[in-house]
């Protein structure tokens, strides 16, 4: 990952709990800083997993501006997300450090999806937004990684990292631990006991499959480039213009997108040994999500 050393991490039970588990973090930190914490800023196409997060900590949403309209000082934290979940998306990581460590706001990546595309950062495939993020995923506070999407894993399992482990003080500064049983590492997550066969599987699944990572990686990449040129030869058809690490977007110029939809996102699809493609709804436009 490139941190030079006092970091902190451990396998949560997704992303969405890792993501949780950053902005509590930098609720906290805040709170001990006495200041009031309202807003993150987060890019709008961004996962569902940060609206329930902020849902329960109590923080709003705004867009991710920087002259965003709100105090500097109310800002809990930023994210940057290294690879949205529609179009792979990539944040300006290197303006948003700045930004954050102007003001000191807690800065958290969300890599949940694009993290393990690190492994293949030197890549001529990769535009250079995405090269930019994954050389410098160091320099989040705190990321979260899918090894289950990216990393092929077959059971979830995600990971938490923070930059530097003494800001998990700001989860519970007691160092006593009082119930039996308890692990230290208990006191600064969100799950309490946790299955230690994920853990298990993800290094097991980890270790035979990191061989494979660059050319799995390399061939959703190549890949995609050829599916859009091609669809881009047919007049028909869009493509959404942002698109990044393997994922796109398109849709039908003519017909209408409820009808391809039931032709095209049907599960029986996979019996009949066709394609199940998924859609996906940005600008209020539906998409196919490929
Ligand atoms: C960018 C991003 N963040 C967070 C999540 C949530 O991850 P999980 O489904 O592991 O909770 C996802 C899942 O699709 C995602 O794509």
């Amino acid at each position: 990952m490139g941190f030079i050393d006092n970091f902190w991490g451990y396998i949560s039970s997704g992303g969405t709990v890792s993501n949780l588990e950053a902005l509590w973090i930098a609720k906290n930190e805040m709170i001990s800083k006495k200041r009031k914490t309202t807003f993150i800023l987060v890019r709008e196409n961004h996962h569902y997993s940060i609206e329930k997060a902020c849902n329960i900590l109590g923080l709003e949403i705004r867009p991710l501006k920087l002259d965003p309209n709100v105090p500097p000082d109310q800002i809990a934290a930023v994210i940057c997300i290294c690879g949205s979940t529609e179009t792979g998306r990539c944040d300006d990581l290197l303006t948003w450090r700045d930004f954050c460590t102007k003001n000191d706001i807690h800065l958290h990546i969300d890599a949940a999806y694009g993290g393990y595309y690190r492994y293949y950062k030197d890549s001529k495939y990769l535009t250079d937004s995405s090269r930019k993020m994954l050389e410098n995923l160091n320099l989040g506070d705190s990321v979260s990684i899918d090894p289950h999407k990216l990393g092929y894993a077959l059971y979830p399992g995600a990971i938490f990292l923070l930059n530097n482990k003494n800001d998990v003080m700001y989860i519970n500064s007691k160092k006593e631990v009082r119930y039996l049983g308890v692990t230290d590492i208990s006191l600064y997550t969100i799950e309490g006991i946790r299955s230690g066969a994920v853990a298990a599987s993800l290094y097991y699944g980890h270790k035979k499959l990191k061989p494979f990572y660059k050319e799995l990686m390399e061939n959703n990449l190549i890949g995609a480039d050829l599916l859009v040129k091609k669809i881009q030869s047919v007049e028909n058809f869009e493509i959404y213009p942002i698109r990044d690490l393997g994922l796109f977007l398109f849709r039908d110029k003519k017909l209408p997108m409820s009808y391809l939809k039931e032709k095209f996102c049907n599960l029986e699809n996979i019996n009949k040994g066709k394609m199940q493609l998924i859609t996906t709804t940005i600008e209020d436009k539906v998409y196919f999500r490929v």
